[in-house]
């Protein structure tokens, strides 16, 4: 007797072109009507709200983005006060959630897992916490001002520490900072960061942007929607690991080891981390942004050293990527200085993906709001592969 665990699958599925309408991984079809930001990979241009990527992300607070996204407006300063102090006033865990996240440190769960669990119990609320009367937006307030509360805390759990209560006279980016280190962060950190977060803040119909539109279009919570959209984001195609990128720079250590460690990779047929982009075909512009955010933060520590060698390292690598696949235009994406700022802001590799977090969740709420102002039922077809005529035999004659 056989026993058959797994859920078999026909190897014969037809390929994109012989179902009429069918688009392999939705690539190129347009699923969502939206204001909040442009994706042009031909031009290599991405837009906030109407903000090109570079106008805003150098000089904007995270809060001011934010409200910009929330509100179609950059905020006045009432507003953005009025905005800080209310984000402030909703960092503060409830009892559960950091009850779970005791728990799961012990099992020594991933910071992003711990992420998704924890956000999960953010319906419910912590002492304290303000009251509104508008759940939708309690939701989104709570979503965002905590998720620096949850992994910061959970880093220090981790490491066996009690973790900080956040500090409400900083900013979201630089309470996040505080709460990690336990110092509160210079200007040019905080900057750093500030920089990073804007950058990741929302980037067209990606994979978890989508599943949080698709979850909130059955007209479901924003907790369950974000709750997806980390799921979606954890996997390695998308929120990845910027971090082999920046093992890559430590393997190759010097200067002069560059040039051979490199063509050694591309003679093995492996590709070369933080290079070619699916969408941007001419260049990534958060990769501009990042590398100008990280230059400023290395140089404000005092040594350049890294980010020389990481310099030196991009353009050799866009030289023998021109050389290996000429006119495929291999440049440099963002997770190549991703990794480089958040290894300057101190952070290890295993806090890269729940910081990207940080930064994307505003971008879903936007998103999500977005849907239940205008959206409709998210629901397409599938083709179906499948017998059509099967003979229904009772079970003791199988
Ligand atoms: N190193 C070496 N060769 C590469 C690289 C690279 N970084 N990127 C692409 N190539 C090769 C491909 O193998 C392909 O070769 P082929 O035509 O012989 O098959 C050719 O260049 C063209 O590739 P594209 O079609 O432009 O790349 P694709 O869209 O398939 O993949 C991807 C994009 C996954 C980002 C790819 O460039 C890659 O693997 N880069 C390295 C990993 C990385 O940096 N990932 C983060 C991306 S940014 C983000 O997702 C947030």
């Amino acid at each position: 007797m056989t026993t058959q665990t797994a859920l078999s699958t026909t190897n014969s599925l037809p390929q994109a072109g012989q179902v009429p309408n069918f688009v392999v991984g939705l690539e190129g079809v347009i699923a969502a009507q939206t204001r909040l930001s442009s994706v042009n990979g031909q031009i290599g241009e991405l837009i906030i709200a109407g903000f090109p990527l570079e106008a805003l992300a150098l000089k904007a607070t995270f809060e001011e983005t934010v409200y910009l996204l929330w509100h179609d407006k950059l905020p006045n300063r009432a507003e953005l006060a009025d905005f800080r102090q209310t984000l402030a006033d909703f960092r503060s865990l409830p009892e559960a959630t950091m009850t779970l996240l005791r728990q799961v440190a012990r099992q020594k769960v991933s910071p992003i897992d711990a992420l998704r669990m924890a956000a999960s119990t953010l319906s419910l609320q912590a002492a304290g916490e303000p009251a509104m009367s508008d759940s939708n937006q309690r939701d989104a307030l709570a979503l965002l001002a905590r998720f620096p509360t949850i992994v910061a805390a959970y880093t220090h759990l981790l490491r066996e520490q009690e973790p900080l209560p956040p500090d409400s006279q900083l900013s979201h980016a630089a309470n996040y900072l505080y709460m990690l280190t336990g110092q509160p962060p210079s200007e040019a950190l905080t900057r750093g960061l500030e920089t990073y977060l804007n950058t990741v803040v929302d980037h067209g119909l990606n994979a978890s942007t989508f599943t949080g539109r698709v979850i909130i279009s059955t007209q479901s919570d924003l907790v369950s929607a974000i709750v997806g959209a980390i799921g979606a984001l954890k996997g390695p195609l998308h929120g990845g690991a910027p971090g082999p990128a920046l093992d890559m720079v430590f393997e190759i250590g010097q200067a002069e080891n560059i040039e051979p460690y490199l063509q050694a990779k591309l003679n093995r047929g492996e590709r070369l981390m933080g290079f070619g982009h699916r969408v941007y075909k001419v260049h990534d512009p958060r990769a501009a942004v990042l590398a100008q955010a990280a230059q400023a933060m290395y140089q404000a520590d005092g040594d350049m050293a890294l980010y020389t060698l990481a310099q030196q390292v991009e353009q050799t690598a866009i030289r023998l990527l021109e050389a290996h696949k000429p006119g495929r235009n291999l440049k440099t994406n963002v997770e190549f200085y991703t990794a480089l700022l958040l290894h300057g802001l101190g952070l290890s590799t295993d806090l890269f993906t729940p910081t990207f977090t940080i930064g994307r969740v505003a971008g879903w709420l936007a998103h999500a709001i977005e849907h239940q102002e205008t959206g409709r039922l998210i629901r397409p077809k599938g083709a179906y592969i499948g017998q059509k005529e099967r003979q229904w035999t009772p079970l003791e004659r199988r």
